[in-house]
C-alpha cells in the first residue's frame, strides 16, 4: 500500500525530571532523524509529542520534592520543552496532557468505549493503606518479586527480572507512603478486556506485521499473546489525572497508561484543528510510534486494542522500539543520579549539539542495549567528526579559497577513476535511504562518513596542494568534485547533524536541496562563489573525560541534577565579541522587517552573517561601518532561506524596536565582552 502521509510519533515523556541521554537515544533521536529524512524527501510528514502529566510518577515526585502535582508538570514541561528545542529535536508540536484538548479528548474516547459496552465493570480487592487513608497505585506498593525473589520489586513490575506484577502477587507487600503493610478492600474499576482482542490482535502483529516489525519488537509481543491476554484495569483510585466521566466515579482517574497515548490524538489536535483527522482517520496515513523497550506492551497490544475497540482511527503501522542505552557500563538511572542531563550538556557544550547527536546514533541501542562513555564520546569527535568529516570539508574549501578565489572551479577533464568516484556519490542517497527505511540509523550514519572518507581518500590520491604547481587543470576537476560531495554531505547529513548542516550549507552558499539532489554530482554550478571557511569541528581535550566523570561521580553522591537557572560561569560561557558591520541588506523573506548583515569580527572569528531588526531606527547605509555587539558562538539559525550565524545585541526602543548598542570610544573588531 502507498501511502500518502505519515504521523511520527515519539514517547511521551513523564514531566517529572530533565531529559537525559538515554532518553534521546531510545526514541526523540530517531524518530528525528527519521522525521528530518521524510522531509527532505518532500514527504508529508508531522512529527508529534508532548509531556506525559499524569500518573503515579507525578505524584510520586511531587511527594518527593513536597509540591503539588501541577507544579511538577510546568516545572518539567519547560524544561523538556525547551531543551528538546536547543537540541534541534524537530517537532511539528511538542503537548502535554494537562491540555483541555487532551483532558476532552480522553474523557470522549473513554465514553465511547464505555458507550460500546466494550468496558468490563468488576468489583476487585485492593491494597489501601490505612494510615494514608487511600487505595494504593502499584508504584506505591513495594514487596519481594515471587518469581527472582528481589526485595524491592514494584506492584506492577519487577525491575530485577522484567516480570510484569500485580501487586498481591508480591511477597510482604508493604506501602511506599507510610511503610506499614496495606490492607485489601473493594473498589469498583473499569477493564479492557484484552482477552477479547486476543484474535485480532494476533492477525494485526503474528500475520501482517511478522515482517516489517523489529525483531526485539516482535518477539516482545508474540510472548505477551502466546500467554494469553488478560483484561487490563483503565481506571485507578487516584486524584491526579483525567477524571473518569461516568456519574458516581469521583475520587477515580482514567489510567495514566489509558490516557497518553491518545495524547497523540490530542497532539495532533492541537497542532492541525482542522486537518488532524485525515491523519488519524485516513488508512493513506502511516503511523509510527517511536519509544523506548519497555513501552513496547503498551503501544504494541494495549493501545492498537483499544484503537481497535474505538473503531475510528487507524492502527499503528510499525513500532521501532529501541533497547536501552547505559551510561559507563551502568544502567542510567534517575533516582541515583546517573545520567548525562540534556539541559546540561547544552550548557557545558553549547553549539555542540551535533556531537551528542553524532554518538548518539552510533551508539544507539537499536538491537541490543549499548553504552555511552565520554571516553568514546572525545574519540568520536576527535577521530571521526574532526578527522573524517570536518577534515575534509575544510581542506576542500580552504583550498578553494586559495586557488581559484572561492569560486568553483569548472571539471576539466575526467579519468576513468573521477567517473567512478561520481557513480559512486550519486550512490549514497539511495544506500542511506535503504538504511533509513529499515530503521538502522547507525548503519545510515555510518554510510554518511564513508561518502567524507571517500571524499578524504580522493584528496589523499590526487594531492591537489602538489599538482597545482604543474597542473591547475587538474586541480579544477579534484576540487570540482570535492564541493560537489560536499554539497551533497551537507544534504546527507542534515537528519543527524542538522547544525553542521546547516553551516555547512552556509559556507557554501547553497539554497536548499531535496534528499534525492545528493544523487546529483552538480549541485554547485561552475563559478559560484562560496562563502567564508569555518571549522565544522573542533578537536575537544581530554580533560573532558575527567570533568565529566567528576561530574558524574559528585551527582551520584548529591542525588539531584543540577537546576535550570544561571551561574556565572554560564554566563561566561556566551562569547560576546565586537564586529564592525560590513554589509546591510534587504531581507524581505523575514517576517518582521529585518536586514540582513554581513559583519567581521576580526581574525579570529572572521565574517559571519546575522539577520537583525533594525530597520525601524537605522537605514542600510547608517549600519555599514558601525561597530556593535553580538554572540558569536551560539548554533547558526535558520531565518527563511538565511543563515544567522550570530545574535546581533540590541537595546528596545519604546516600540520595542531595536537600538544598537555602540562601544563608547574605538574599539578593535573581535574584541571579547568582560
Ligand atoms: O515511559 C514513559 O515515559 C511514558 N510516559 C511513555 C508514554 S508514551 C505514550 F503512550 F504517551
Ligand atoms: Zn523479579
Amino acid at each position: 500500500m502507498k501511502f500518502k502521509r505519515h504521523l511520527i510519533t515519539a514517547a511521551l515523556p513523564y514531566a517529572n525530571g530533565p531529559v537525559h541521554i538515554g532518553h534521546l537515544a531510545g526514541c526523540y533521536l530517531p524518530a528525528d532523524i527519521y522525521v528530518r529524512y521524510l522531509r527532505s524527501k518532500g514527504e508529508e510528514v508531522i512529527y508529534v509529542c508532548g509531556s506525559d502529566e499524569h500518573g503515579v510518577p507525578i505524584t510520586i515526585k511531587a511527594r518527593q520534592e513536597n509540591v503539588s502535582p501541577q507544579q511538577v508538570v510546568d516545572k518539567y514541561h519547560g524544561m523538556m520543552k525547551e531543551s528538546f528545542a536547543a537540541f534541534g529535536i524537530s517537532f511539528d508540536i511538542y503537548s502535554r496532557t494537562s491540555s483541555t484538548t487532551h483532558h476532552r479528548t480522553a474523557s470522549d474516547f473513554f465514553k465511547v468505549l464505555y458507550d460500546k459496552g466494550i468496558f468490563a465493570e468488576k468489583v476487585t480487592r485492593q491494597y489501601f493503606d490505612e494510615e494514608q487513608k487511600q487505595f494504593l497505585a502499584d508504584r506505591y506498593i513495594t514487596g519481594t518479586c515471587p518469581r527472582c525473589g528481589y526485595e524491592n520489586a514494584y506492584g506492577d513490575q519487577c525491575e530485577k527480572c522484567g516480570t510484569s506484577l500485580n501487586p498481591t502477587d508480591l511477597v510482604n507487600p508493604k506501602s511506599a507512603l507510610s511503610g506499614k503493610t496495606p490492607v485489601l478492600r473493594e473498589t469498583r474499576h473499569w477493564f479492557l478486556p484484552l482477552d477479547q482482542f486476543q484474535e485480532k490482535l494476533s492477525a494485526y502483529i503474528l500475520r501482517d506485521h511478522k515482517e516489517d516489525w523489529k525483531a526485539n519488537v516482535y518477539g516482545q509481543c508474540k510472548s505477551w499473546l502466546d500467554e494469553g491476554l488478560q483484561p487490563r484495569a483503565v481506571t485507578r483510585d487516584l486524584d491526579w489525572g483525567v477524571k473518569v466521566p461516568l456519574p458516581g466515579a469521583d475520587g477515580k482517574v482514567l489510567y495514566v497508561w489509558f490516557d497518553a497515548p491518545i495524547g497523540y490524538i490530542s497532539a495532533t489536535k492541537e497542532l492541525l484543528p482542522e486537518g488532524w483527522e485525515k491523519y488519524w482517520k485516513s488508512n493513506e496515513t502511516r503511523l509510527l510510534h517511536f519509544i523506548g523497550k519497555d513501552n513496547i506492551v503498551f503501544h504494541c497490544i494495549v493501545f492498537p486494542a483499544m484503537l481497535m475497540a474505538h473503531g475510528d482511527f487507524i492502527l499503528p503501522e510499525n513500532v521501532p522500539a529501541n533497547e536501552f542505552l547505559n551510561l559507563e557500563g551502568e544502567k542510567i538511572s534517575t533516582s541515583r543520579n546517573w545520567a548525562v542531563w540534556l539541559h546540561e550538556y547544552l550548557l557545558d557544550f553549547p553549539g555542540k549539539q551535533d556531537i551528542l547527536r553524532y554518538v548518539l546514533c552510533s551508539n544507539m541501542p537499536e538491537t541490543k542495549d549499548n553504552d555511552f562513555s565520554w571516553k568514546d564520546f572525545l574519540a568520536k569527535n576527535n577521530n571521526e567528526l574532526v578527522a573524517i568529516l570536518g577534515n575534509f570539508v575544510n581542506r576542500t574549501i580552504v583550498l578553494t579559497q586559495k586557488y581559484f578565489q572561492g569560486r568553483v572551479p569548472h571539471a576539466e577533464i575526467l579519468t576513468s577513476a573521477d567517473l567512478h568516484l561520481l557513480r559512486e556519490i550519486s550512490a549514497y542517497p539511495s544506500k542511506i535511504a535503504g538504511c533509513l527505511d529499515r530503521f538502522r540509523f547507525r548503519e545510515a550514519l555510518a554510510e554518511v562518513m564513508n561518502l567524507a572518507r571517500a571524499g578524504n581518500k580522493y584528496l589523499a590520491d590526487n594531492e591537489p596542494w602538489k599538482a597545482i604547481k604543474n597542473d591547475e587543470v587538474r586541480v579544477k576537476t579534484v576540487l570540482n568534485i570535492c564541493l560537489q560531495i560536499s554539497a551533497n554531505l551537507s544534504v546527507l547529513m542534515e537528519p543527524f547533524l542538522p547544525f553542521t548542516a546547516t553551516r555547512l550549507t552556509s559556507i557554501l552558499q547553497m539554497p536548499a536541496r531535496r534528499w534525492a539532489d545528493a544523487s546529483r554530482t552538480d549541485n554547485l554550478p561552475d563559478g559560484h562563489l562560496l562563502g567564508e571557511a569555518v571549522l565544522l569541528f573542533e578537536k575537544l581535550e581530554s580533560s573532558i573525560i575527567e570533568k565529566q566523570m567528576d561530574k558524574l561521580s559528585a551527582g551520584k553522591k548529591s542525588g539531584g541534577h543540577t537546576e535550570p537557572g544561571a551561574s556565572i560561569t554560564d554566563f561566561q560561557k556566551l562569547d560576546i565579541r565586537v564586529g564592525k558591520i560590513i554589509q546591510a541588506e534587504d531581507f524581505p523573506e523575514a517576517q518582521k522587517p529585518a536586514y540582513k548583515l554581513r559583519i567581521d569580527f576580526g581574525k579570529e572569528i572572521g565574517i559571519r552573517t546575522s539577520s537583525a531588526r533594525l530597520c525601524a531606527n537605522y537605514t542600510k547605509e547608517q549600519l555599514k561601518g558601525r561597530m556593535i555587539l553580538a554572540v558569536v558562538n551560539l548554533p547558526p539559525r535558520k531565518v527563511g532561506p538565511f543563515v544567522s550565524e550570530v545574535l546581533t545585541l540590541g537595546l528596545p526602543d519604546k516600540n520595542n524596536e531595536c537600538i544598537l548598542v555602540e562601544p563608547e570610544k574605538s574599539v578593535e573588531a573581535g574584541g571579547r565582552l568582560f
